[in-house]
């Protein structure tokens, strides 16, 4: 028997019992003729004490004992002298009998306490070692309860949890797939799935009603915080529901994993609903941060062809916010938010600001264009009182500008701590538009994906104007981040194939890369709909993490690679020739 408690467990009423403990040195104290070690597991840390004047032999073992090394002890309980009411086990320690080295260990790369002194890349790279801190350790406890409370009441709806395969067909929508070569069918490929979309719809056409499932997804694409090529989807779709019962049986869900995870009554009230174009006019984001207002206040009227601004007369958008108090602002701090808007990340030519003097005059960026009146309408506009801020973005492609003021508006929400991790902001945002125009393929492109189904009301459009169609999607953000997304699905095989066809696929392209699920809507496919979220944000938010990484066990790093494990990799030449594939060399 390697221990009769763990190191998180023992307390007062165990005093006088004798025990065995087995786990890691944290770290070994010496105090005059005493030697103290901090013994951890999984459930937390034990001190274990040694008497040289008791047992000269056993504390000498004890001083030599490296960090992370290994160790059984057995010993008593005893009541501490001075003892630690920031551990739960902090009223008690080991007087130990014996130690045992179970393994010795090498110096650890980087301390293995809360606040390590290990950058990002070595924490990578021994990210088992990283594992034993106990802050990130409590992440993946929270991920498990956060995986349970979502099993649990999934299954109390009815949901049945089906998996799907990870070995699928790769399809032209949506991000890259990452490709898999078939051994035994030379020349072909396997693709992993993005998300199990069309799958969990031809469960639907199946008969079996309310799906789900936690389940790994893969997307090629460019990283961010936000961002891994594969994380881990809640998975749902259900039959015989529109977008309200969807909505509101999720919306439950999300009540229900806030009290049971954060302890959060997020009240009776339904959650906010807002269309994309609100969301876009007012916050020009499809995500919005609700934790504070700073909501945009188009200017157009009020600044363009009043001057020889060239700037705002050629815009297409100009519009400002107000940051209260901020007017005080050095010269310092204004130059730095200038530089923010036009950093890569952000990609503005330029900020204007106005600040709105104690007497109420304004004085701004601009002044030598504009008049004092005009300065005064603008005030007015903005709803600034004496000591505000006024931000002011402009550009010639209105979607763009809204963007990099959306930027700012997070900017400032940072700065002025507007954006408490412990404050959490839901809403869905629904009516998105179908499609969006790719500059980059130059052809429209499905906002959420081809098998989302248009607003009926708009199928009409459908042939003499796609871009205004409206969708049945939804999304449910909080806090700024895009948590979870879903749509009621087209079940009908010639409106998909319409779809297909504004997306400028040929009937025959549609049929070669989708026949699977238009065949399918011919036998009888029920209504349908569902939602995916996304699990790693969700549960980021929940922990307070800035980075997805920090909640899943061995995530990529920013270059999409495991640097612990060194992948991706070359594989042996044995192997591409059993596959047939040849490396073209580097151009
Ligand atoms: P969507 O592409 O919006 O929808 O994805 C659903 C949710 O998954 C999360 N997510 C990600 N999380 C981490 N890293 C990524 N690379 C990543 N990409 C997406 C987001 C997002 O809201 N099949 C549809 C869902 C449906 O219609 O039912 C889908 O995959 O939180």
């Amino acid at each position: 028997m390697y221990r009769t408690h763990n190191c998180g467990e023992l307390r007062i009423k165990h005093v006088g019992e004798t025990v065995t403990l087995a786990g890691w040195v944290q770290r070994t104290r010496k105090m005059g003729g005493m030697t103290f070690v901090d013994l951890r597991d999984r459930y937390g840390i034990t001190q274990l004490a040694f008497n040289e004047a008791v047992n000269a032999d056993l504390c000498a073992a004890a001083n030599k004992l490296g960090r992370e090394y290994v160790i059984q002890v057995k010993g008593k309980v005893a009541e501490r002298y001075a003892k630690n009411d920031k551990m739960p086990t902090g009223d008690i320690e080991i007087i130990t009998e014996t130690l045992t080295v179970l393994n010795a260990a090498d110096t650890p790369p980087f301390t293995i306490e809360e606040n390590t002194d290990g950058g990002d890349d070595l924490r990578m790279k021994y990210r088992y070692l990283d594992l034993r801190r106990s802050n990130v350790r409590a992440n993946l406890e929270l991920r498990h309860k956060f995986c349970l409370a979502v099993r649990h009441f999934l299954d109390a709806e009815g949901f049945l949890e089906i998996e799907t395969p990870v070995l699928v067909g790769s399809t032209p929508e949506g991000a890259r797939d990452f490709i898999v070569p078939s051994r035994m069918n030379p020349g072909q490929f396997y693709a992993l799935p993005q998300s199990p979309q069309t799958l969990k719809q031809l469960l639907m056409v199946a008969g079996m009603d309310r799906y789900f499932q936690i389940v790994k997804c893969f997307r090629d694409e460019d990283l961010r915080a936000d961002r891994q090529p594969e994380f881990t989807q809640i998975d749902c779709e259900m039959y015989f529901e529109q977008q309200d019962d969807i909505i509101k049986v999720f919306e439950a869900m999300t009540k229900h994993l806030f009290k049971e995870i954060r302890g959060i009554d997020l009240g009776e009230q339904p959650f906010l609903r807002m269309s994309w174009h609100e969301a876009m006019r007012r916050f020009g984001s499809d995500k919005p941060d609700m934790r504070f207002g700073m909501e945009f206040v188009e200017l157009m009227d009020t600044l363009q062809g009043k001057s020889d601004f060239a700037v705002f007369n050629e815009a297409a958008y100009i519009g400002g916010i107000c940051a209260k108090g901020c007017a005080s602002y050095t010269r310092k701090q204004i130059d730095e938010l200038t530089a923010f808007v036009k950093s890569q990340q952000v990609g503005a030519k330029g900020l204007v600001y106005a600040r709105v003097m104690e007497d109420g005059s304004v004085k701004s960026s601009v002044d030598k264009f504009y008049t004092q009146d005009i300065l005064q309408d603008l005030k007015a506009k903005m709803e600034a009182a004496p000591g505000d801020l006024i931000l002011i973005i402009s550009g010639p492609d209105a979607m763009k500008a809204r963007k990099q003021l959306c930027e700012l508006r997070l900017e400032m929400g940072t700065r002025l701590g507007l954006r408490d991790k412990n404050k959490f902001a839901l809403l869905w945002v629904v009516d998105f538009p179908m499609f969006e125009w790719s500059e980059e393929e130059g052809r429209l492109m499905a906002m959420h994906h081809p098998f989302t189904s248009p607003k009926p009301c708009d199928i009409a459009k459908l042939d003499t104007d796609p871009a205004s169609v409206l969708a049945d999607a939804y999304d449910m953000v909080c806090n700024g981040v895009e948590v979870g997304g879903g749509s009621i699905r087209i079940h009908d095989a010639v409106l998909q194939a319409k779809i297909f066809k504004v997306l400028g696929f040929t009937p025959e392209k549609a049929q070669e890369q989708f026949g699977f699920l238009m065949n399918a809507f011919r036998y009888g496919a029920p209504p349908h709909g569902g939602l995916a979220y996304g699990l790693d944000r969700f549960v980021s938010l929940f922990a307070g993490l800035d980075s997805i990484r920090d909640c899943i066990a061995f995530p990529k790093n920013n270059s999409g690679r495991d640097v612990m494990l060194d992948a991706p990799s070359a594989v042996d030449q044995a192997q591409l020739n059993e596959l047939r594939l040849l490396i073209k060399p580097a151009e």
